[in-house]
C-alpha cells in the first residue's frame, strides 16, 4: 500500500480547502502558527482554540439501511452493539476536557513477589485529563502489552473499558523471567469520537484518479484524469447533480462514480491510483490530534514482575484447525518466535514449506499485507519462480510458482477502493467475485485480507462489501468443503491522523469476525495482537520478523500436525 505523507504544507492545504471553506483556510493558517510556537515549549492551556463546527455533510449516511447493506435487521442490531464505543458525555470545547497521557497512570494490582507462568497479573488504568481530574466516562483507546527486550518476549493484554475513566487489563504470564508493562494511549475518547463522526458523515477524507483513455476525433489516442469516488447508497454521490459516470459492478453492486471526462465517453475508464486526502478536521479538533497527545506511553508501576517456571508447560499440542474465536492473549512471543495458545503452530523450514504447499493453489487477496506474505514465500520456497505478468511489481496481480512440487501462489489486489498507485482498472477484482470463479477442492488455499484501504469509508459499506464475500464463502464451501479458506485480520499499525487509525481497522476486524463467527469451516487467523505487541515499530507493512511468524502460523492451519 502506497501511503504518501500526511504532513501536508500549509500551503498545499489550503489551497485544497479554500473552495469549499475559505474561513477554515484562514483559521487552519493561524492555528498552525500557534502550533509552531506550541513546539517552542508554550504549555497547551493557552490555547483558545475555535469552537467546533458541524461537520460539513455530503449526504446523511445514517439513512442507509439494514437492507441496504444486505444483512437483517437483527444482525444490524447484534452488529451495532459489538461496535459500541462509549463517548463523551458532554460537548467537548477545551482541549483540557480531553484524556491526559501525562495524567493518566496504570497500576498493578496485588504485585506478588513471584508468579508462576500460567498465572495472569491484573493492571488498573485510570484515565486523567489535562487538570489531572479522573475522567468520568470511558471510551480512550489504549494499547497494553507485557514484555521482556532480552527474551524478546512479549504479549498483549486486552484493555477492559468500565465506563467510568477506570480500565483494566489481564496479562497472562506467558514466559519465565521478567517482565514489565506497557501501556500507550493511542486516542483519546475525545480523538474516538472525531474518528467516528467523520466516518460516519463519509465527507470523502480519501480520492482517487480515474483515467480515461481512447481515441480522439482524428484518431490520435487522448487521455483525461479526473476525479473518482465511492458512491455509496441511493443519495451518495460525493458530487452534487449530474456529474458523473458511474461503473457498477454488476455482481457486488458496488457503484464507482467519476466526474465525466470533457472529451471521452464514460466506458474509457483505463487505470485507477489513490489521489489526494482531504483533512475534514476544524483546527480544533485537529490539536486533539496533535502528536503529543496519540500514541504516548503512559506512566504507572514500574516494578519488575518476576515470572518462576510452573513444572506443567504452557501451550498446547491441539492441531491447527478451522474456527474464528480468538482468545485473548492467543499467543505470545518467545525468543522473536509466536507460540500459540490456540494450537500447535511450528516454524517451517524452507523444505517443509514447500512440502507442505506441493499441490496446492494459493490464492492470497487483498491488499499490500498479503503481498508481504507472497514476497515471503518467493523468497524462502525452493525452486519458486515469480512468472512476468506485465504488472506493476507492487500493484500485481503477481504469480509464482514451483514446477516440480506443482505449486501455484497468486497475489491480487482487491477492487476499488483501493490506494494503490497506477495500475490497470481491470486488474483490480472484488474478493467475493474472485471467490465465485473458483472451483475450489482439497488443493486449493484462499488467503483474504480486507482492512487497510476500507478504513476511509462507512462501515455500512463495509459491512456490505463484508457480506457479499460472505455468501461468497458459504456458496465456496458448499460446493467444495474441503477447500481451505483463511480470513487474515488487520494489523495494527500505529497510524494515528483522521485518514487512517487503528481504532477503525480495530472496527472492521471486529465486523469481519461478527460477520464470520457462524460459518463453519473456516479459519481467521489473528495478526493483531502479533503486530501489537511485537517491539518492532507498528507499522501498516510489519516488519520481516513478524511476517515469518504470521506465515508460519499461516502454513501451520494448511499442514497441521
Ligand atoms: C480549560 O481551558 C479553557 C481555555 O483555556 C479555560 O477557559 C478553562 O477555564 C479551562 N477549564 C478548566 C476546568 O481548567
Ligand atoms: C439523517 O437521517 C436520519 C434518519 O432519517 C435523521 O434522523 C437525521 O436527522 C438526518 N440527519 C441529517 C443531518 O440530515
Ligand atoms: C502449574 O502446574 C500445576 C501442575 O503441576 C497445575 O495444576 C497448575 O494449574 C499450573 N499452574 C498454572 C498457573 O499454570
Ligand atoms: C487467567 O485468565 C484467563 C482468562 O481470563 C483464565 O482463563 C485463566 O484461567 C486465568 N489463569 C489463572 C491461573 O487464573
Ligand atoms: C468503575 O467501575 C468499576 C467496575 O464497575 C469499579 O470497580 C470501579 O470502582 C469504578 N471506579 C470508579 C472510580 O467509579
Ligand atoms: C487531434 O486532436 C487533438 C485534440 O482534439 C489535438 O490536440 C491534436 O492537435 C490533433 N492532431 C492532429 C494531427 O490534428
Ligand atoms: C519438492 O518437495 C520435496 C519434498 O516433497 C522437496 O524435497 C524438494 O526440494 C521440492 N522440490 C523443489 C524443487 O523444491
Amino acid at each position: 500500500m502506497v501511503i504518501p505523507s500526511m504532513e501536508k504544507s500549509n500551503a498545499a492545504v489550503c489551497r485544497l480547502r479554500r473552495y469549499a471553506f475559505p474561513l477554515v483556510c484562514f483559521l487552519w493558517t493561524s492555528f498552525s502558527l500557534a502550533l509552531w510556537v506550541l513546539n517552542d515549549g508554550i504549555h497547551i492551556k493557552q490555547f483558545q482554540p475555535p469552537r467546533p463546527k458541524p461537520v460539513p455533510q455530503t449526504y446523511n449516511s445514517s439513512i442507509i439501511s439494514a437492507v441496504d447493506m444486505g444483512i437483517s435487521d437483527e444482525e444490524w442490531e447484534r452488529l451495532q452493539k459489538s461496535l459500541d464505543w462509549p463517548m463523551p458525555d458532554q460537548e467537548i470545547t477545551h482541549l483540557n476536557q480531553s484524556t491526559s497521557p501525562v495524567h493518566s497512570t496504570f497500576s498493578i494490582v496485588g504485585l506478588k513477589e513471584s508468579y508462576k507462568v500460567g498465572e495472569n497479573i491484573s493492571v488498573i488504568i485510570r484515565a486523567r485529563d489535562h487538570n489531572d481530574k479522573l475522567k468520568r466516562y470511558g471510551g480512550d483507546f489504549f494499547k497494553a502489552k507485557l514484555f521482556n527486550s532480552d527474551l524478546k518476549a512479549s504479549v498483549y493484554g486486552e484493555v477492559v473499558d468500565h465506563h467510568n475513566g477506570t480500565y483494566s487489563v489481564a496479562f497472562r504470564l506467558a514466559w519465565e523471567g521478567q517482565a514489565h508493562i506497557h501501556i500507550r494511549l493511542e486516542h483519546s475518547s475525545e480523538v474516538v469520537q472525531i474518528l467516528k463522526k467523520y466516518r460516519e458523515s463519509s465527507f470523502p477524507r480519501s480520492h482517487y484518479s480515474g483515467y480515461f483513455e481512447g481515441s480522439g476525433p482524428n484518431k490520435t489516442r487522448i487521455s483525461e484524469v479526473v476525479e473518482c469516488n465511492l458512491k455509496w447508497g441511493a443519495d451518495g454521490s460525493w458530487r452534487k447533480g449530474d456529474c458523473c459516470c458511474e461503473h457498477k459492478d454488476i455482481r457486488t453492486g458496488t457503484v464507482w462514480q467519476c466526474v465525466r471526462p470533457k472529451k471521452l465517453s464514460c466506458d474509457k475508464l483505463v487505470h485507477h491510483s489513490l489521489g489526494r486526502f482531504e483533512n475534514p478536521l476544524n483546527p480544533f479538533e485537529q490539536q486533539l490530534f496533535t502528536k503529543k497527545l496519540t500514541n504516548v506511553a503512559i506512566r504507572g508501576d514500574q516494578n519488575i514482575i518476576h515470572v518462576l517456571p510452573n513444572t506443567t508447560a504452557i501451550g498446547t499440542v491441539e492441531k491447527c484447525r478451522t474456527g474464528t474465536m480468538t482468545p485473548v492473549p492467543s499467543g505470545f512471543y518467545l525468543r522473536d518466535v509466536w507460540k500459540s495458545f490456540v494450537c500447535n503452530t511450528r516454524q517451517f523450514s524452507s523444505a517443509q514449506m514447500g512440502n507442505c504447499l506441493k499441490n496446492k493453489i494459493v490464492y492470497l487477496m487483498g491488499d499490500s499485507t498479503t503481498r508481504q506474505w507472497f514476497e515471503y514465500f518467493e523468497r524462502n520456497m525452493p525452486g519458486i519462480k515469480r512468472l512476468d505478468l506485465h504488472t506493476p511489481r507492487t500493484g500485481g496481480p503477481l504469480m509464482a510458482v514451483e514446477l516440480k512440487n506443482n505449486t501455484i501462489i497468486h497475489w491480487k489486489p482487491h477492487g476499488v477502493p483501493l490506494r494503490f498507485t497506477k495500475m490497470l482498472i481491470t486488474d483490480l477484482h472484488y474478493i467475493s467475485n474472485d471467490i465465485d470463479e473458483i472451483a475450489g477442492g482439497h488443493h486449493v488455499v484462499i488467503v483474504f485480507t480486507f482492512f487497510a484501504h476500507l478504513v476511509f469509508h462507512p462501515i455500512t459499506f463495509y459491512v456490505y462489501e463484508v457480506a457479499k464475500i460472505r455468501q461468497s464463502v458459504v456458496a465456496l464451501l458448499s460446493r467444495a468443503p474441503e477447500t481451505i479458506i483463511i480470513i487474515k485480520s488487520g494489523n495494527t499499525a500505529g497510524l494515528k491522523n483522521i485518514f487512517q487509525s487503528d481504532w477503525y481497522v480495530l472496527q472492521l476486524d471486529t465486523v469481519m469476525r461478527e460477520m464470520f463467527r457462524d460459518i463453519e469451516g473456516i479459519i481467521f487467523l489473528d495478526v493483531w495482537q502479533m503486530t501489537s505487541c511485537h517491539y518492532l515499530r507498528e507499522d501498516i507493512h510489519p516488519g520481516p520478523i513478524i511476517v515469518a511468524n504470521e506465515v508460519n502460523m499461516l502454513l501451520s492451519y494448511i499442514c497441521p500436525t
